[in-house]
């Protein structure tokens, strides 16, 4: 069979099977198996594949119809223009997360400096490590309750030359971050208990999924004392629960809306 075939059958498989994107997983899991990048399969579509090929595919695309996120299947996912290796230990890092990313970036170029970031909930580490990136005199201290989490946060933090200046502390909240911080970040687990989820978000580990309000309020409790004076607070959020955050003990607050026009990054600031 040629790859176009290889392709076209995989595609039909994956849309009978609920996949919501069944060309692109067709197309980003045949990519990963010959090793080639995903717009190469277009100059190859004549290209005829063996069944050292076949094999491992068909395995990949009866794996996704069953509801594993591609990013499992491949070992990494894009964020921020940035590759991030990931393992069903960590969140596969979300492009809701990017607009966050991007606010802690943008108010980090207009503070300038050498600044001090926390990313609370850090898991692939895919927040620290952006923002350590876009922001080349910034350090930043990543918590997680989840040890396999960190070694995958800080596997990634090497790959991108910013180990020096990430460092990555286990524990419960903000309770590892020490002194004052210029900006604390976090996307912390918001899903309400009970939720009907997709397989591919339920594939994800609980621990990053489930705390609704919770978790959140939790750390907006004490987030003014850890930020320094003209700090803020960014925290990704859900709009099911904008009315039950509490923010307390700032001198102001907003939310920003994601492309889809969801409420979802809450700034505050002392
Ligand atoms: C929604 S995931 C976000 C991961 C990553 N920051 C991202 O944006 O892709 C939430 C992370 O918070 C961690 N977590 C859950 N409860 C926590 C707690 N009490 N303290 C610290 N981290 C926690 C989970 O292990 C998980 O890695």
């Amino acid at each position: 069979m040629t790859l176009l075939e290889v392709l076209k059958r995989a595609t039909g498989y994956l849309d009978a099977h609920g996949s919501s994107s069944p060309r692109l997983d067709a197309e980003v899991l045949l990519a990963h198996i010959l090793g080639i990048r995903r717009l190469d399969l277009y100059l190859q579509f004549d290209r005829p594949l063996d069944e050292s090929q076949l094999a491992p595919y068909r395995e990949l695309t009866a794996r996704r119809s069953r509801g594993e996120p591609v990013a499992y299947l491949t070992g990494h996912r894009e964020f921020m223009a940035l590759d991030f290796a990931v393992t069903p230990a960590v969140l596969v890092p979300n492009p809701d997360t990017e607009v966050l990313v991007q606010r802690a970036v943008e108010w980090g170029r207009a503070r300038g400096g050498a600044l001090r970031f926390a990313d609370v909930g850090t898991g692939s580490g895919c927040i620290a490590v952006a923002v350590a990136h876009y922001l080349p005199e910034a350090t930043v201290d990543a918590t997680d309750v989840s040890p396999a989490a960190l070694l995958i946060a800080a596997g990634n933090a090497e790959r991108h030359g910013v180990g020096d200046r990430v460092r990555f502390l286990a524990g419960d909240l903000a309770e590892p971050l020490t002194g004052r911080y210029d900006a604390l970040l976090a996307n912390l687990p918001y899903v309400a208990d009970g939720a009907q989820l997709p397989a591919e978000v339920t594939a994800q580990p609980a621990i990053a999924l489930y705390g609704g309000a919770t978790l959140v309020n939790r750390l907006l409790e004490g987030a003014p004392n850890l930020l320094a004076p003209g700090g803020i607070a960014l925290l990704e959020i859900d709009p099911a629960i904008v009315a039950d955050l509490r923010v307390e003990g700032f001198a102001g607050s907003r939310v920003h809306r994601d492309l889809g026009g969801l409420e979802r990054v809450l700034e505050a600031w002392t």
